[in-house]
């Protein structure tokens, strides 16, 4: 039994939107998936698809692409990314009520992986408020913006301390913590996010949304403060899930 996880499908069988023009990497990138997915993963095992599913507006516009998804080998546990319009984020429990037994839609809830509690939330960095120039410095700052980011921060820090609450009410002591945004931006080096993952004491941060080798290094990968954090975007990845456990 392992536990995989793999971001940022961006899948739109029933929309035009080919991704090859984002780079070589994205060509027929849905078949790269279905490839390298099927070689993994058993159908035991447990594959997180950390958000960016589907290009679709509308859940009916999404149809093709989460039957695709049903159809990739394992226990399907999806994560909101900012792209998944069809998630309304106040209807979770509607998802998993029309998809039981097929899909798990992570958001306000936990999913159980052996003696781990999988818990997570889409997240926010905020890439924006500051202006960088050509040299990376910072040349200006937006406070407005940031003001607007501090409370998106703070409405996904209370549905992923949700997450933990009933995992720990449930008795689970070991924690995958799931975000589709990294952990932190590119000027931070903490975190709400960061911390809430220290006071859990979790063993990993799994992170997508990055795209393209300048955005790679954006946030942390790698152990920091004893914590493994991993970038699992489906172009970083070539589109191989990462096993996460054992
Ligand atoms: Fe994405
Ligand atoms: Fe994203």
């Amino acid at each position: 039994m392992a536990l995989y996880a793999l971001g940022d499908l961006h899948l739109g069988f029933q929309v035009n939107k080919p991704m090859d023009r984002f780079g070589k990497v994205w060509k027929h990138h849905e078949r790269k998936i279905e490839k390298y997915v099927n070689q993994m993963v058993k159908p035991e095992d447990t594959l997180v698809l950390t958000g960016d599913h589907s290009w679709g507006r509308k859940l009916e516009e999404c149809r093709e692409d989460l039957a695709f998804i049903e159809r990739l080998p394992g226990h399907k546990i999806l994560l909101r990314g900012n792209h998944d319009m069809f998630w309304d984020a106040k209807k979770t429990q509607r998802l998993n009520e029309a998809f039981e037994g097929k899909l798990f839609f992570l958001q306000n809830n936990f999913a159980a992986y052996q003696d781990y509690a999988l818990v997570g939330t889409k997240g926010y960095t905020f890439e924006g408020p500051y202006y960088l120039d050509r040299w990376g410095n910072v040349a200006g700052w937006d406070e407005e913006r940031e003001e607007q980011a501090k409370k998106l921060v703070a409405r996904e820090m209370d549905r992923l301390r949700e997450s933990f609450r009933m995992a720990e009410e449930a008795g689970y002591r070991k924690f995958i913590m799931f975000l589709h945004y990294p952990p932190t931006n590119i000027l931070e080096e903490t975190s709400p996010f960061t911390a809430i993952a220290e006071e859990y004491g979790v063993t990993a941060v799994v992170y997508s949304h990055c795209h393209g080798e300048r955005r790679f290094g954006d946030s942390i990968r790698g152990t920091f403060h004893g914590i493994s954090y991993m970038l699992v975007s489906g172009d970083y990845l070539d589109f191989h899930p990462a096993r996460i456990l054992p």
